[in-house]
């Protein structure tokens, strides 16, 4: 499935980026702790020159408990590169974030060497909700003073922490096309950038094989175990439709209804606590998107050079 969805403009964001990292200390990159592979942005390295980086695991209340830790320290592993999981109940998130960033970049504290950090993330993730509980307890700075730009928010989470807000939105290539129906089933994209009975679908056939029983539980469907996983995808939305009074007149099935409602649950975390990508899947998922698209690009370069021969 593509996903052909570029919030904001794109080109404004990089320029504003590129201008902001050169008084950034530490970048921090909020990912969707139910999908923490799909929803990094690898354009992001290469905009902020490899600037240490924290990953914040986000909303990890709607992830799955058993798989957090593994993708925590995945990324502890990674050079530069310091992780933690959060969520929106958490009261002091600021403490953590200054205490994870501190490990990063140990040189920057007191008034006259502060913390600078950029923060960013894809649409959906939590910004905002972050930003608001940080501001909650400390001042903010709108764009009103020189070098603030009307997108972008300073946010002073302590006398010597800064932290600001990304300008616009940055959105990746999407070469995983597993990653594509992560990221629509977590809410990231624009409702109209796919078809959502597709991804239910999809997230169904994830759900059989990973949490069947919390499919069972949710949707009361009289079945054993081993069956609900034996069947078709669209026979057990056909089920969920039917257990969930999305019925026509006839007595069929809308499908279209059924899909919205598999992907509001998982949303709102009712059919439970769940991550749809283990580091594992995720690495095997990005060679197979990596190598689909060196052959897109040896396709592209090749076309070029024959456009270029045709023309002299
Ligand atoms: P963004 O700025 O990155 O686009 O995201 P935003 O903060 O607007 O959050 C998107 C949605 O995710 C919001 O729900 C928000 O309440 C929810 N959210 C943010 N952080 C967490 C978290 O840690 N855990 C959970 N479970 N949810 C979180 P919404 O339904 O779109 O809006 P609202 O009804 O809450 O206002």
């Amino acid at each position: 499935m593509a996903i052909q969805w570029f919030p904001g403009h794109m080109h404004l964001t990089r320029q504003a980026i590129a201008e902001r990292i050169k008084d950034i200390d530490v970048v921090i990159e909020l990912l969707d702790a139910r999908l923490p592979g799909s929803s990094a942005n690898p354009l992001l390295a290469e905009l902020t020159g490899h600037r240490p980086t924290l990953k914040v695991l986000n909303k990890q209340d709607l992830a799955d408990s058993t798989r957090t830790p593994a993708w925590l320290a995945w990324y502890n592993a990674q050079p530069g590169t310091r992780a933690i999981a959060l969520d929106a109940s958490e009261r002091a998130p600021a403490q953590r974030l200054l205490a994870a960033c501190r490990e990063l970049a140990p040189e920057r504290k007191g008034l006259s060497r502060p913390m600078r950090v950029l923060i960013c993330g894809i649409p959906n993730v939590g910004k905002s909700t972050l930003n608001n509980s940080l501001l909650g307890r400390f001042q903010a700075k709108t764009g009103d003073e020189a070098g603030v730009t009307k997108q972008e928010q300073r946010i002073v989470v302590a006398d010597d922490f800064y932290l600001w807000d990304t300008p616009g939105m940055l959105w990746p290539r999407i070469i995983v096309e597993q990653s594509g129906y992560n990221l629509a089933a977590s809410g990231a994209v624009g409702r109209n950038a796919y078809d959502e009975e597709l991804v239910a679908l999809e997230l169904l056939l994830y759900l059989q094989r990973h949490y069947a029983q919390a499919l069972l539980d949710r949707y009361k469907l009289d079945l054993p175990l081993a069956q609900l996983q034996a069947l078709h995808d669209d026979e057990l939305l056909t089920a969920i439709g039917k257990k969930r009074g999305a019925v026509m007149s006839g007595g069929r099935v809308n499908l279209q209804k059924a899909a919205e409602l598999v992907l509001t649950d998982f949303r709102s975390g009712a059919i439970g606590a769940i991550t749809l990508e283990t580091v594992e899947e995720f690495a095997a998922w990005l060679a197979v998107g990596q190598a689909k698209e060196a052959e897109r690009l040896a396709r592209k370069a090749e076309h070029e050079k024959r456009r270029k021969k045709r023309r002299f």
